[in-house]
């Protein structure tokens, strides 16, 4: 029987009842929906609305049912709509008149409002610890790693020489953005809608703060009707999600070239890598692309709920069921990226003469070369151009500008010296580029510094 059977003079359709359903999606938020009981109840029973002996039957009642659900003994029946209904109808089923008073004051639209609220809450909180492991093993390897040298691009061409440990720490900041975007996320999250009632509030003296508390909310939503029908906290979480998909799927591209015969600087673990059927001398990056390609999917769960949200009037509606599959999936796809992308990294071999002998081609030095004439007073425009003649020169003879002798260089411009020659050399340049936040090694101790600051002070805890 329905909930709403006292309306109804005809039974559901089987094919609507399953295709109106949540159950299957919304099962997993049971502990937040006991939870939010519990706490519905206790606060009746303080305010009067019901007796202390029901909330307490209420409450002895829920632990049954959360007990019988833990451990797997609890029998969902499919004509349930949903986790709300099936704890309700278990409830009243095992206690009779006290489970049927539960719902005063209350709604399922703020009772799912709240479960999803509580249930993204603790998704948040595992993300960000996934992240913050993520960029603890960043971190780790550019320690580790830190004399390495390493081309640096534009245009995936060779633009610079960089330490390796510069490359990796960009993506340790990237991730730091998506941190902040999860604590984002985890705040819009934490307002409590319960009370809200269907929509428009309701007569009896509830107390909203004391269940807000009780649940852990930092504050009470201020609009009965913005309550039941806000969903920007999983349009946080799955933007959030999606940036940090993003950012791991050009990770995951880097890591994918890297290990190419082509580029070889590093080696993928045997472990975060697959063989082919058929070819036996392969060795496949398959997680990166794994990884790389889930991000669609995560994108696309986005977009989903943005679909879902668009132009739906206030307040409640059926189309806002469809808001947790896709954000859940979200959540779900990226704590699994984070952590294989934690122990791909972790385990990765670096190939650092691949790396430096790459470095040593490509005409990385030209712009130290231009800087070496604008340093003794040629407009930078013209020693660019002086430099491209040198280049020209390089490529003709087939050699790198390393290779050419002081007269070369004073054939090109008479400001040369012979401290030209030595200073070309690839650990050289990396060397002197200490502005804060360049490459140089001091200034990337600087910034490794930053970075285990910041990644101690922005854990999951501080929320
Ligand atoms: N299963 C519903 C959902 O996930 C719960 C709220 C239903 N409320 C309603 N008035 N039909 O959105």
């Amino acid at each position: 029987m329905a909930l709403w059977s006292g309306r109804f003079e005809q039974g559901v359709d089987a094919f609507t009842q399953e295709f109106g359903a949540s159950l299957a999606v919304d099962r997993v938020m049971y502990k937040q929906d006991i939870a939010g009981s519990r706490a519905h109840a206790r606060m009746l029973a303080a305010q009067g609305i019901i007796t202390d002996e029901d909330a307490l039957r209420i409450v002895e009642g829920l632990a049954t049912i959360e007990h019988a659900i833990d451990s797997g003994d609890f029998v969902f029946d499919v004509n349930d709509e949903d986790i709300h209904m099936a704890i309700e109808k278990a409830l009243t089923e095992a206690i009779g008149d006290p489970g049927a008073r539960l719902h005063t004051g209350r709604s399922r639209n703020d009772q799912v409002a709240t479960d999803t609220r509580l249930y993204v809450k603790e998704l948040l909180r595992s993300l960000m610890g996934h992240n913050a492991a993520l960029r603890g093993t960043l971190l780790a390897q550019a320690k580790i790693h830190l004399g390495v040298v390493m081309p640096g691009y534009t245009h995936l061409q060779h633009a610079q020489p960089v330490l390796f440990s510069h490359h990796l720490l960009a993506y340790f900041w990237m991730l730091a953005r998506d941190h902040a975007r999860l604590e984002q996320a985890y705040r819009s999250a934490d307002l409590c809608p319960l009370g809200a009632a269907a929509l428009a509030g309701t007569s009896y003296p509830l107390d909203r703060e004391t269940t807000a508390g009780e649940l852990g909310f930092a504050a009470v939503s201020p609009n009965s009707l913005d309550a039941v029908s806000d969903r920007d906290y999983l349009l946080d979480l799955c933007y959030a999600c999606s940036v940090s998909m993003v950012h791991l799927s050009r990770l995951c591209e880097e890591l994918i070239l890297w290990s190419s015969s082509e580029f070889g600087f590093i080696t993928l673990a045997d472990s975060f890598s697959t063989g082919s059927s058929i070819m036996p001398q392969k060795k496949n990056p398959d997680f990166a692309e794994l990884v790389r390609g889930k991000t669609g999917r995560v994108v696309g769960d986005l977009v989903a709920l943005l679909m879902v949200l668009k132009a739906l009037p206030l307040a409640y509606n059926k189309d806002l069921q469809e808001d947790k599959e896709g954000s859940f999936d979200a959540a779900k796809t990226l704590a699994d990226a984070l952590v294989c992308m934690e122990g791909m990294l972790a385990t990765m071999q670096v190939n650092a003469e691949a790396m430096r002998a790459q470095a040593q081609k490509g005409f990385l030095a030209a712009t130290d070369v231009a800087d070496y004439l604008a340093k003794r007073g040629v407009p930078f425009r013209e020693a660019h151009e002086v430099v491209g003649s040198l280049v020209l020169l390089c490529e003709k003879r087939g050699c790198g500008l390393e290779d050419l002798a002081l007269e070369d260089f004073q054939q090109a411009s008479s400001l040369f010296e012979a401290d030209i020659v030595g200073s070309l050399d690839i650990e050289a340049i990396v060397a002197v580029r200490n502005t804060f936040g360049g490459t140089g090694h001091e200034a990337v101790k600087a910034q490794i510094a930053l970075a285990e600051e910041t990644l101690a002070s922005q854990g999951p805890e501080g929320l």
